[in-house]
């Protein structure tokens, strides 16, 4: 039986090493009007290589999505959000996109995709797909045409630059991939952009038909049904026009959340996020907005950048913008109460009025977060993730609390860790096949297939089909974190209000809409903490260690558990 909303049980506490009070005054009241379904869902991403493969070429595909849809039911999130899966020579595999509006042969055709979205919708679970504006492949018939000719019409559809007088690059925009963001074509004799592989030419949103192209590619999927996209590097979009050089990063300080090589030795001012990115997104809104009807059409921007003032500001002057920039701010913080807890207040804080905030734990690009917080802070991590106000994006697997799956040099798969070698960039780890059963190939792919990746070492034990039968299992877990997420207005979308007195290595809030009053405790040490509950009797709902241990007014947390309670 899974964990379900749990009754106090007398379990004995462990000695606390330190304690602390926590008061529980009234929070401050959010109006209860109906919120879009963006805002009370929970988002599920897909990377449909790794998901399910359901013809035995070992790389997962859109009909094995479709069978797999009743464990995401059942896991109880929804919407789901599918990596790209259209037609790509997949040098970046399906973030080189040649055609928009096809599904590549790999994982189907446009027919398997209409009955996932009408699989998805019966058991209403809503569809995301990814959007790739800032680049095509370079086999995209649109690049081909560019690069045929200087005189030809799509030759401003990319950004193509001269050589400097003495022969060197236009400037010195690296690529997030390794090496100078220029090619040279020999043909043509120019450079053209690309900020990550040179299989990935960046489009010219300057160019007008560049932006209706590539809205039409919008509407080509809006009109199919789905309700939202996902943006890939949205804020690349747009570039400084003058293509200046971009400065050095101050010796020691860190562009982005993790060590990139020499794509952090510069600060990106010029390369991305010019000032007029803000007007292809109210664009892109607009155009969302004329298919919304009674059911709003979502826009996910992902956007590498930490700094909360300067995130925010893609949700519009009038939050005419994206719905949801990414808010990647977790994926970098030292994993203690305090750091999170800053980071969330600062998210909090920097939110304009109105703005609809989101938490991410895990991408397709990130090391697991049962590997980056250890596994036994894992179950409180998503028990954090999913009690946070604001949408929670899941990572696949990381309900299983799977981690990273170690690949060896001969199987590596990922561009960017064989072209920056050394700093542990390739991102296969977390790209590892989905753990379905006991047989052979987890249940992954058919018996006798190599899957595309290794799977798991630990499949057997990690599957969705072990965890359901346990109990205590971290899938058990999550299955009881979205049901009571599900039942309380608060979790879906009340106020969140940090308590001030916490003991040191808890963090503690609360979460309020009307008479549903929660409060979460977790603690992020590797020993117990007593928290005193002061004036109120609280019930317990749900903890990451079985059944919460509240006497007496006091909760008493194991090490890394993580507990809801709500007041009686
Ligand atoms: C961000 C995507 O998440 C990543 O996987 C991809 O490699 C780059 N953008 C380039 O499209």
């Amino acid at each position: 039986m899974p964990l379900q909303y749990m009754n106090n049980r007398s379990d004995r506490p462990e000695k606390p090493d330190r304690e602390g009070t926590v008061r529980d005054d009234e929070g401050s009241r959010q109006g209860i009007d109906a919120a879009p379904w963006w805002q009370t869902g929970v988002v599920y991403q897909i990377y449909p290589r790794s998901f399910q493969d359901s013809n035995g070429d070992g790389v997962g595909d859109l009909p094995g999505i479709t069978a797999r849809l009743d464990h995401l039911a059942g896991l109880g999130v929804d919407a789901i959000w599918v990596s790209p899966f259209y037609p790509s020579p997949m040098k970046d595999f399906g973030y080189d996109v040649s055609d928009y509006t096809d599904v590549d042969p790999l994982f189907g055709t446009l027919g398997d995709f209409d009955r996932l979205l009408a699989a998805a919708h019966e058991r209403g679970i809503a569809m995301i797909v990814d959007w790739v504006p800032n680049h095509t492949s370079d086999q995209h018939p649109w690049f081909l045409a560019s690069r045929a000719g200087r005189d030809g019409p799509k030759r401003d559809w990319y950004v193509w630059r001269d050589a400097k007088p003495d022969g060197s690059l236009p400037n010195n925009w690296l690529s997030s991939f390794g090496g100078p963001a220029w090619t040279w074509d020999p043909r043509t004799r120019q450079f053209y952009l690309h900020s990550f592989l040179k299989e990935q030419p960046d489009l010219n949103w300057r160019n007008p038909d560049v932006r209706r192209a590539m809205l039409g590619t919008l509407e080509f999927w809006l009109e199919r049904g789905v309700d939202g996209f996902r943006i890939d590097v949205a804020h690349a979009v747009m570039k400084d026009p003058d293509l200046r050089d971009n400065p050095p990063a101050p010796a020691g300080s860190r562009v982005l959340h993790k060590d990139v090589g020499p794509y952090g030795t510069q600060l990106h001012l010029y390369d991305r996020g010019h000032a007029d990115t803000h007007g292809v997104y109210r664009e892109v809104r607009r155009l969302l907005d004329r298919y919304g009807g009674t059911r709003q059409r979502v826009s996910i921007g992902e956007i590498h950048l930490f700094e909360p003032a300067d995130l925010v500001s893609y949700y519009g002057a009038d939050l005419d913008e994206l719905h949801m920039p990414f808010n990647f701010t977790l994926l970098s913080v030292p994993w203690s109460a305090e750091a999170v807890r800053r980071t969330v207040d600062a998210m909090e804080a920097a939110l304009p009025r109105g703005a609809w905030p989101n938490w991410v734990l895990g991408n397709h690009d990130e090391s697991r977060v049962a590997s980056r917080v250890g596994p036994a802070a894992a179950r409180s991590a998503m028990l954090l993730l999913l009690t946070l106000r604001g949408t929670p994006t899941l990572y696949y697997g990381d309900e299983l609390g799977m981690e990273d799956v170690p690949v060896p040099p001969e199987l590596a798969q990922d561009p960017w860790g064989k072209n920056v070698p050394g700093l542990g960039l390739g991102r296969d780890p977390q790209r590892a096949p989905m753990p379905w059963d006991g047989s052979s190939n987890a249940g992954f792919t058919r018996t006798g297939v190599r899957p595309w990746l290794p799977l798991p070492p630990d499949a057997a034990t990690r599957s969705v089909e072990a965890q359901t039968a346990s109990p205590d299992s971290m899938l058990a877990l999550t299955r009881s974190l979205l049901a009571m997420r599900r039942a309380h207005p608060a979790l879906q979308r009340g106020s969140y209000r940090p308590v001030s007195d916490a003991p040191a290595g808890v963090f503690a809030y609360q979460r309020e809409l009307g008479r549903d009053h929660l409060l979460v405790l977790v603690n992020f040490e590797s020993g117990p903490a007593l928290v005193r509950l002061a004036g109120q009797i609280h019930r317990s709902l749900v903890s990451t260690h079985g059944a919460p241990v509240v006497r007496d007014g006091t909760c008493a947390l194991r090490p890394h558990e993580g507990v809801v309670l709500e007041r009686g």
